[in-house]
């Protein structure tokens, strides 16, 4: 391969802003420097463009099943969207099935990832039974595997959710071997109460997919999973963090010393509850969970993420098509058209995180650009036991690269994102500051409209101890 010479660019990272070159030899960031010689290498001017560490979204669902329903992105379309909007590492998840081991369930899931995968990978593993053989497994995941993060589920009883006991037994034993437990926080038998109840009731809309979900539910399962984080002497992480009422028990529990920590997603700093007066079943399109929730609970979350509350932004990509052609009812909104328990959660977005980051962060004053690094590749590649590999421009790291044009205006939409879903929550929003070339370990992938990268080019990251960041 080539050196790589990245010429005049603005380099920002998680706490430096300054011009220089950098040059790239065998994937990795050899030398940066000012006016560092061509000597025959591949140059890319980027004078007047912004150079920031490739993006790490630590919160994807390519290729995911779930029975019922199964997301529309393979790993292949999926990680290619995800590298035009800026992004050259993913970590998705490896759901245990009924019948396998957490292994097992990685193994499965490695196979269908690595002939695919456009960026570089890695895997939380969901733990869904806890067993001893389950618990067994775990310090060979953390310690041989480089699997450091399983994630858990407080809500959806009899399919995902797990048992308190089950969630601090399998803390103790990750705590114990420098892993995490990232939770999805949600009071699941409340909420199934308030389901049934909609749905007797005759309330069948997309609408009370929100209302049968309050945040204080949220709220009420954030603070458990922290006690039990607390007792068990070990860091936990929230995911897709969206209600005013957790961000108070993450703020608490972090001003006590616990070692908690949380991501929000783009969904619930831009859009709000009102999405779901939309008429008919077009609502169906922002159901993802938790829900979109009230204006002030977005305020609280841009609060959050300026004073390190929230440490870091993820999408939760986790795409389904409105419609039900051309991939079918299993991947499509309208499983869901007559009752909103059976519409798929989730939403799109990989491609469109640090756009809209950059954008209504950087430019509306929010953030400044080194905590916009910091967010969105620098404190996840720290978290989840990335760093310095990723999530860093330094010498010795890996050369995944963002040229981003911060003047550039552009339309976010379906029509031109690289995902397979028809749909996109933020459809025709005009933003500026557009991702220019993307380069993966050196290789240039994306160049403006031009995808030249391939699939099976992404390679699996073993990963170091998670959350022992602070
Ligand atoms: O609605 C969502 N977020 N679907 C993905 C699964 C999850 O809980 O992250
Ligand atoms: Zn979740
Ligand atoms: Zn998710």
């Amino acid at each position: 391969m080539n050196d790589v010479l990245i010429k005049g660019g603005r380099i920002v990272t998680a706490v430096d802003d300054y011009v220089a070159d950098i040059l790239v030899r065998n994937g990795q960031i050899e030398a940066i420097a000012r006016d560092i010689p061509a000597d025959g290498a591949e140059v890319h001017h980027a004078t007047g463009l912004v150079v920031f560490p490739g993006g790490v979204d630590v919160h994807t669902h390519m290729q995911f099943d779930l029975g019922v329903a199964q997301t529309v992105d393979t790993f292949e379309t999926g990680t290619r969207s995800a590298a035009f909007g800026g992004t050259t590492t993913i970590i998705d998840f490896a759901l245990q099935k009924r019948d396998e081991t957490p292994k097992q369930a990685l193994d499965r899931r490695l196979a269908e990832a690595e002939p695919q995968c456009c960026v570089d990978y890695s895997f939380h593993i969901i733990l869904t039974h806890v067993t001893p053989e389950t618990l067994a497994e775990l310090p060979d995941l953390i310690n041989h595997e480089g699997i450091s993060s399983f994630k858990m589920f407080m809500a959806y009883p009899g399919v995902l959710m797990v048992e308190d006991a089950d969630i601090f037994r399998a803390m103790r034993k990750v705590g114990a071997h420098g892993g995490m437990i990232n939770l999805h926080a949600e009071n699941g038998g409340v909420i199934q109460v308030l389901i049934e109840e909609a749905l007797a009731q005759g309330n069948t809309s997309p609408k009370y997919h929100a209302l049968t979900r309050p945040s204080i539910m949220e709220g009420e399962a954030t603070h458990r999973g922290i006690r039990l984080a607390e007792l068990a002497e070990m860091p936990v992480y929230f995911v897709h963090l969206s209600a005013a009422e957790a961000l108070e028990s993450v703020v608490q529990a972090r001003d006590r010393g616990i070692l908690a920590f949380a991501e929000t997603c783009p969904h619930y700093l831009f859009l709000t509850e009102e999405e779901y007066d939309r008429p008919g079943f077009d609502a169906a399109k922002f159901v993802m969970t938790p829900p979109l929730r009230t204006h002030k609970c977005q305020h609280d979350l841009w609060r959050g993420l300026r004073f390190d509350d929230l440490q870091i932004v993820s999408t939760d990509h986790c795409p389904f098509c409105f419609n039900e052609q051309p991939f079918g009812i299993q991947k499509s909104k309208q499983m869901g058209h007559d009752d909103f328990e059976k519409i798929p959660n989730g939403a799109p977005g990989v491609e469109f995180r640090i756009p809209l980051l950059f954008d209504g962060g950087v430019n509306a004053g929010r953030i400044n650009l080194n905590r916009f690094v910091q967010l969105t590749a620098t404190a996840p590649a720290k978290m989840f036991g990335l760093f310095p590999r990723k999530g860093a421009i330094a010498v010795g790291s890996d050369a995944d690269l963002v040229l981003f044009d911060p003047l550039k205006p552009h339309t976010l939409s379906a029509s031109t994102h690289h995902s397979n879903a028809d749909y996109s929550l933020y459809e025709g929003k005009s933003v500026t500051g557009k991702v220019e070339k993307v380069f993966l370990r050196g290789k240039l992938i994306v160049n403006g409209d031009e995808w030249l990268g391939n699939p099976g080019s992404g390679q699996f990251q073993r990963r170091s101890a998670s959350g022992r960041v602070m």
